[in-house]
Formats: C-alpha cells, sequence, structure tokens
C-alpha cells in the first residue's frame, strides 16, 4: 500500500513543482506514495482568514493560532482510517538524518504540518504531540522547504522509487560513510586524469581504492561522522 503524505501549508502552491518533477513524481505515479495538500487559511473562522496573531506578552512577529491549525489536523485526519504520524516542521525540533528518513519510510501515513511565522502557540505541541523535526541548524522563513527537504529524503528511500540499476543501499550516509569521488568521459579533461585504477578492469583493486577514498574524505571532511563509523566497526568486531 502507498504510504500517505498530507501536508498542512499556508502555501500548497510552492509545493507542485517539487512534489511534480523527477524521483517524488515518479514514485507517485508508481503508486508508491501519494500526496495530499491541504490550505491551512481554509480553516480560519473570521472575516480576515487570519491564522495568526500577536504573541502575548508582546514580542516580534506573529504567532500561528490554535483553532486554525486543529481544524485543520482533524478535517484531514478523517479523510483516511490508517492513523498518522504527525510532523510539526520547526528549528526546535530533532535534526533530520538519514536514519530517521529510513524511520519515517517505513511508516503507512505521514502528516506535515509547515507553519510560518515566528512560530506555534504551544497549545498546539501540547494537544496534538506532533513529532517535532528540524532540517538544519539554520533559520527558514517557514516550514515549507523542509517539508520539501523531508518528503524527498524520505521518498526515494520506498522500495522501487529508483531505477533497477541505483538503489539507495550503497549511498554515503546509509553506511555511514561519504560517498567516494565519481568520473565519466572523457578520460582527459583540459589536463584532468580519471585515476588509473577506473580504467583498469580491476574490479577487486576499484572496489578497495572506492573504500579507501570514502574513508579519507569523511576523516577529513568529516571528524564527526568519522568518528561514529569507527565506534560502529569496533561494536562490529565485539559482537
Ligand atoms: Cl523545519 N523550519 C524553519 N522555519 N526553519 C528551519 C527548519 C524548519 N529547519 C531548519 N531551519
Amino acid at each position: 500500500m502507498a504510504i500517505r503524505i498530507d501536508i498542512l501549508t499556508l502555501f500548497p502552491e510552492m509545493f507542485g513543482p517539487v512534489l511534480g518533477t523527477s524521483i517524488p513524481k515518479r514514485a507517485a505515479e508508481k503508486g508508491l506514495v501519494s500526496y495530499h495538500l491541504t490550505g491551512i487559511r481554509d480553516f480560519a473562522t473570521d472575516a480576515h482568514k487570519s491564522v495568526d496573531d500577536k504573541p502575548f506578552g508582546g514580542g516580534p512577529g506573529m504567532v500561528m493560532m490554535c483553532q486554525t491549525l486543529f481544524d485543520a489536523v482533524e478535517h484531514v485526519e478523517k479523510q483516511d482510517v490508517r492513523p498518522a504520524t504527525r510532523i510539526l516542521l520547526t528549528p526546535q525540533g530533532r535534526v533530520l538524518d538519514q536514519t530517521l528518513a529510513e524511520e519515517l519510510s517505513r511508516k503507512e501515513r505521514l502528516l506535515l504540518i509547515a507553519g510560518h511565522y515566528e512560530g506555534f502557540d504551544e497549545r498546539i505541541i501540547d494537544g496534538l504531540s506532533p513529532m517535532e523535526l528540524s532540517i538544519g541548524d539554520y533559520v527558514l522563513s517557514g516550514g515549507e522547504v523542509a517539508a520539501m527537504v523531508l518528503i524527498d529524503a524520505i521518498v526515494r528511500l520506498l522500495p522501487g522509487a529508483l531505477g533497477a540499476e541505483t538503489g539507495a543501499a550503497d549511498e554515503s550516509f546509509a553506511d555511514g560513510l561519504l560517498e567516494y569521488p565519481q568520473y565519466t568521459r572523457p578520460r582527459e579533461f583540459r589536463g584532468m586524469d580519471v585515476p588509473d585504477v577506473l580504467l583498469g578492469g580491476n574490479h577487486k583493486a576499484i572496489a578497495q581504492w572506492r573504500l579507501e577514498q570514502r574513508k579519507i574524505r569523511t576523516q577529513t571532511r568529516r571528524p564527526d561522522l568519522w568518528q561514529a563509523w569507527l565506534a560502529k566497526q569496533e561494536k562490529k568486531t565485539k559482537d
């Protein structure tokens, strides 16, 4: 059964081009996923269609209001009997990584809530108990782009989403090391050569070279990932 992804947003129109292109589009066409966009403003009840208001206690910016969001969540969740894993996109959340993307790709239904403005009324979090998720330590204007990042990371992991020859299994992060350098034709470009080992047809030597390159890159560029990889290796040899 296809994973169902519901998206609650003030700007549904932002999602069309991303979900309608490349892998996210192909995954939907193959029946691996379905996307359901709902505009939060449709649930505003006053004449001005308000979804936000000034913070109690003062301070800059606006805060997303409870009523519209609760009504929207309840309306959307009724559309399918499967319970949804609720995810609120916020810089205060758990930071997305490949392990979390894999975990979420195994759910049958996700409800992503993308907010705007300075933040959410805390009672939205208390009352709806969503998982709070961030895509990194920087600030975006809203949760929409973060929601698209999350969807892309999840959808490409669904079995059958990538071509038969590709597959997500042996990429960077799948096993904790960065990817090795890649080359394609021509063999020489502006005086720069492709490493000899890749042209020799010795598959064992190529695999060795690639693994070595992955280690060197991870060690120099991402010492945090390198330490985690070393710890994992140590644990493996103990078991
Ligand atoms: Cl999920 N939202 C916003 N507004 N900014 C972010 C983020 C999310 N993740 C990183 N920065």
